[in-house]
């Protein structure tokens, strides 16, 4: 979760770290601090709160450095303080070290520190694994060296970097599972936590695997694992835009990303369709597909709720047999899966712990495992048996909005691809292909429903509750809006299939609530009136989103929102996100919240 930054070269380091995190604000954080190296000393400058504060302080000391690294932490081991602001030295202060991750077995290693008369400045992990470092760091021992034993000492998760004036040309970079990628510049090099930091100074990176440890100095990086093995780095370009990873003229990400999901769609659809076919590459053989005869997705907040629009489809079209669980509840349950399940997982960052540490369960089953990811080189992208990207681009609020389209449209292709395969009976792929070809301007036309949307914001902005109802796939989109709404807007709500609602939270409707209704599939809709005729008897008010051909909802809702219909249910349901995804940015707008970071979350949560 946290933020890392690194540089050696000729430009002021220090400066260049810090233009590094803010590039990284969007993971979350609560604290932040950078360490230089100046002649015989290193200097560390740290505060909690957020980059401002830091920034502040940078102002002040105006430090200058060719070496320096950054932090911003998102506390887990002892409260956001500045004594537990990373980056920490050891004990004689040699080394300052940064750290994304959790050292499990801390307190351990810290009780036999204190015995050994070792003080510390703070509660936290990282300040353990600093003195760890330190004290393998003896005279005659290169650092790299005193890196690579000290990790053998700790269990955990963990990426590292540290510096040392005793050997001020270089950074050290250590990854046990904590996503660490390095940026191969002209006289200069540099690591970071992820890419968007590395992207105004070059785009050659390579990522960090696990138990390698790399040396960067100004002219090359090396690398060698645990056993001190020389090990290869693979450098990749990153393609991205930057103005990608920048706002672009919109006030918040989110809003940007949501006005992008056009060309995510474009872009997720891209070489994957072709004539009235898809045209799905390097999944697996034809045989495999034939032998499957169950899903688990496995996926975590937004994308679960993809991974309901998934079962959605293989259930219904496919008539495989589906299951969807969280990632923390899936690796500490018990799950049935045999050698004839296949397991999907879902995950913008690829990164998420307990998506990762699921995947790893699955694999030491021998269970065959597919990733739907955005972030290229991710763990998950890496680890799963089979990849498919959902080439969003970077996405950078912490509340997923195009992330979230992309995961729907190649669950899509990927059912579509199966159907194929299989040949699978009343399957109408063609017309299917036809109505994802025509969805990008579906996507479009429901932007414009922008204004609409914020008016009915602002006459909501303090509904105490808002419900958020439907059935079938408009039921999980329900659950995707009022994850959106609570995230970034701070509003409690209630979400349930609406059928579901008279057995219990019917009795939290009173007047001042609102009821949000998806009601675009119109198999249910009838049913669906009644529940809204529920919500109005006992004072709640309807807003309804169903398709631009049905009128029927026009005299029951208190407001009605179209949206375009194109021929599949699935997609109806889908396009009706977009709207939704704006009435909880414009509450969160009219509310003052901080949109991009909402309070106490996370971009990518890589602890458990
Ligand atoms: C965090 C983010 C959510 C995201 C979830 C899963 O909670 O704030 O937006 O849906 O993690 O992340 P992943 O990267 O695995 O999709």
């Amino acid at each position: 979760m946290c933020g890392i930054a690194g540089y050696i070269g000729t430009r002021n380091a220090v400066d260049v770290v810090f233009d590094q995190l803010k590039r990284l604000e969007y993971r979350g954080y609560d604290s932040a601090g950078v360490a230089f190296v100046q002649a015989d000393r290193i200097g560390i400058l740290k505060r909690a709160g957020k980059l401002t504060q830091l920034g502040g302080l940078i102002e002040q000391e105006k430090p200058e450095a060719n070496l320096a690294i950054a932090h911003s932490r998102w506390a887990t081991h002892g409260g956001p303080t500045d004594f537990n602001a990373h980056p920490h030295y050891d004990q004689q202060a040699k080394i300052a070290l940064i750290h994304n991750g959790i050292i499990e077995n801390y307190l351990e290693l810290k009780e036999e520190l204190v015995r050994a008369g070792h003080t510390f400045q703070s509660e936290t992990d990282t300040e353990v694994a600093a003195h760890i470092i330190g004290r393998e760091y003896v005279e005659g021992v290169s650092l790299e060296d005193a890196v690579r034993k000290a990790v053998q000492k700790m269990r955990g998760a963990f990426g590292f970097v540290v510096i040392s004036h005793l050997d001020p040309e270089k950074l050290v970079c250590a990854r046990n599972a904590s996503p660490l990628v390095v940026g191969l510049g002209e006289g200069e090099n540099m690591v970071a936590s992820d890419i968007p930091a590395l992207l105004p100074y070059t785009r050659r990176v390579a990522i960090l695997e696990n138990d390698m440890v790399a040396t960067v100095t100004r002219g090359e990086i090396k690398v060698i694992g645990l056993d001190g093995r020389k090990l290869e780095l693979s450098p990749f370009e990153v393609d991205w835009d930057i103005a990608a990873a920048e706002k672009g003229g919109y006030d918040h990400f989110m809003l940007k990303e949501i006005h992008e999901q056009p060309a995510v769609v474009r872009s997720a659809l891209a070489g994957r369709i072709e004539g009235h076919g898809v045209a799905l590459q390097g999944l697996f053989s034809d045989h495999v597909w034939q032998e499957i005869d169950r899903v688990v997705i496995i996926a975590c907040g937004t994308a679960f709720h993809a991974g309901l629009m998934g079962k959605t489809l293989f259930e219904r079209v496919l008539q495989l047999p589906t299951d969807v669980y969280f990632s923390s509840e899936f690796r500490y349950g018990e799950p049935v899966v045999s050698p004839r399940s296949l397991a999907v997982f879902i995950s913008q960052s690829g990164e998420t712990a307990d998506s990762l540490a699921a995947l790893r369960l699955c694999k030491s089953r021998r269970i065959r495992t597919l990733g739907i990811v955005n972030v290229v080189g991710s763990s998950i992208a890496r680890e799963c048996d089979r990849t498919i990207m959902t080439q969003a681009g970077p996405e950078i609020s912490v509340a997923s909005t195009k992330a979230y389209t992309a995961q729907c449209i190649v669950l899509l292709l990927l059912a579509l691809h199966i159907a194929q395969v299989k040949e699978t009976p009343g399957v109408r792929v063609g017309n299917m292909v036809q109505d994802l070809r025509n969805f990008t301007g579906y996507v479009q036309a429901s932007l414009s429903l922008e204004s609409e949307m914020r008016e009915v914001a602002e006459m909501f902005q303090d509904a105490k509750l808002v419900f958020f109802l439907g059935r079938n796939a408009d039921a999980h989109v329900s659950l995707e809006a009022a994850l959106k709404l609570k995230e970034v807007a701070y509003v409690p709500t209630q979400e349930c299939p609406a059928g579901e609602m008279k057995h219990g939270p019917l009795a939290l409707i009173e007047p001042g609530v609102l009821a949000v209704f998806g009601a675009t599939d119109s198999d249910v809709r009838e049913k669906t009136v009644s529940n809204m005729k529920e919500v109005q008897a006992r004072g709640g008010y309807v807003l309804a989103l169903t398709t631009e051909d049905d009128s029927s909802l026009d005299s029951v809702a208190d407001r009605v929102v179209k949206v375009p219909k194109s021929g599949s249910p699935y997609l109806n349901a889908l396009v009706s996100i977009v709207p939704l995804q704006l009435l909880a940015y414009y509450v969160a707008k009219a509310r003052g919240c901080e949109i991009d970071q909402p309070r106490n979350l996370a971009k990518s949560v890589t602890v458990e």
